[in-house]
């Protein structure tokens, strides 16, 4: 009788917000990026992904699914395949080496997966999505990979999800070779080396954007001229500021190349032809809030930053939660439906929470 066992690996992933965008494709097939690109990778406890992969020979015929939020999702496209293939490869070639082993690979795969934060609304849901979505099937396959091999998998679902892959603050490096294997993540501090850092996620609108930051970033590629100076000699110089900023734990320097950098990316996006707008007025709102309460503290105490949505995201340190927080509630009901202070950076690697 045919083993209709049911295989299954249950995971998790935090979103990573970054503080030196990537934004523009040299390789759209590969997801290779014009630029390198660095992040905080915040705690799974706040804004997260649970996905849980399964796969059984009782689901013969029916295809690979993806459920997300409780609805079908297209698994067909061009991102998810070739996430699958990667780790059906992998797990292909250590069935070979252990001809005990089930064999998992040629099985069709069902994947179960939810975000506890809106969808597609510049929060990162991507990046959360795709991370967890290779280490469940990971997990599932139970590949030796490292968190480095995970991560090159993972950039191939979207960009951004390589980074989700590690916690703390993480670089993914742009790469130079043409097939893509040196365009991975890596940990450039954990956690624990600047543990008083926080964020306050913002919701300015829960809402799917107008404009996906994958068709996004190809027109701003494609027509903005100011684009090809962001990515000549804005973004290396941010990228080594950001770098030293961590490792000295400076946080008027960390926060003004964040809110720099941020500022530089909605520019190239307002360059685009025809342009693109992702933050909207009460966006604009949070940014002179940020501002006044620099002013009224006498030093930098929070650093804004905006994702391909209207959301903001706010850096702060732990000490100035207090004039920090503060000032952030008396603006809710000014057009922000809701809000998560205090949001820490994750201290691990996206998390097992099952695997059987
Ligand atoms: P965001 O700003 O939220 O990252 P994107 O436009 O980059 O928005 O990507 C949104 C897309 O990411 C969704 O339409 C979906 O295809 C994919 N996605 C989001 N969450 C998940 C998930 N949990 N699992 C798989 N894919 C996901
Ligand atoms: C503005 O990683 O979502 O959030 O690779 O096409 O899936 P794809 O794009 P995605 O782009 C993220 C853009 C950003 C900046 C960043 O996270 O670095
Ligand atoms: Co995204």
């Amino acid at each position: 009788m045919a083993d209709t066992k049911v295989y299954r690996a249950t995971t998790t992933a935090p979103v990573n917000i970054a503080v030196v965008k990537y934004w523009g494709k040299r390789d759209a097939k590969l997801n290779l990026p014009t630029n390198s690109s660095l992040s905080v990778t915040l705690s799974q406890s706040d804004l997260r992904t649970l996905t849980t992969a399964t796969c059984s020979a009782a689901y013969a015929g029916q295809g690979d699914s993806l459920l997300l939020n409780g609805e079908a999702s297209d698994v067909s496209g061009a991102r998810t395949q070739a996430c699958f293939r990667a780790l059906r490869e992998r797990r292909i070639a250590l069935e070979s080496a252990n001809p005990s082993l089930p064999k998992l690979a040629g099985l069709p795969l069902r994947i179960v997966t939810e975000n506890n934060f809106p969808t597609a609304a510049g929060l990162a849901s991507s990046a959360a999505g795709f991370a967890a979505l290779v280490r469940a099937i990971a997990d599932l396959y139970e590949l030796p990979d490292t968190p480095s091999q995970l991560s090159l998998i993972a950039r191939q679902g979207s960009g951004s999800a390589c980074r989700s892959v590690f916690g703390g603050y993480v670089a993914w490096r742009m790469g130079d070779k043409a097939d893509g294997s040196d365009s991975l993540a890596e940990q450039v501090a954990p956690a624990s080396a600047w543990p008083e850092m926080r964020a306050v996620v913002l919701v300015v609108s829960a809402a799917k954007k107008g404009v996906s930051s994958t068709s996004g970033m190809q027109q701003t590629v494609a027509t903005s001229g100011l684009f090809q100076e962001r990515i000549r000699t804005v973004v290396p110089d941010n990228m080594a500021k950001m770098e030293a900023a961590i490792a000295a734990q400076d946080f008027a320097a960390f926060a003004e190349v964040t809110m720099r950098d941020s500022n530089s990316f909605h520019a190239t996006c307002a360059d685009t032809y025809p342009p693109i707008f992702y933050m909207n007025d009460v966006s604009r709102a949070a940014v002179r809030a940020v501002e006044s309460i620099n002013a009224k503290a006498g030093r930098t105490v929070a650093a804004y930053t905006f994702d391909a949505g209207p959301n903001a995201v706010v850096y702060y340190l732990e000490k100035d939660a207090g004039i920090v927080l503060g000032t952030f509630s008396s603006i809710l009901g000014a057009g922000v439906d809701g809000w998560k202070g205090g949001v820490s950076p994750s201290t691990e690697q996206a998390a097992d929470v099952d695997a059987t």
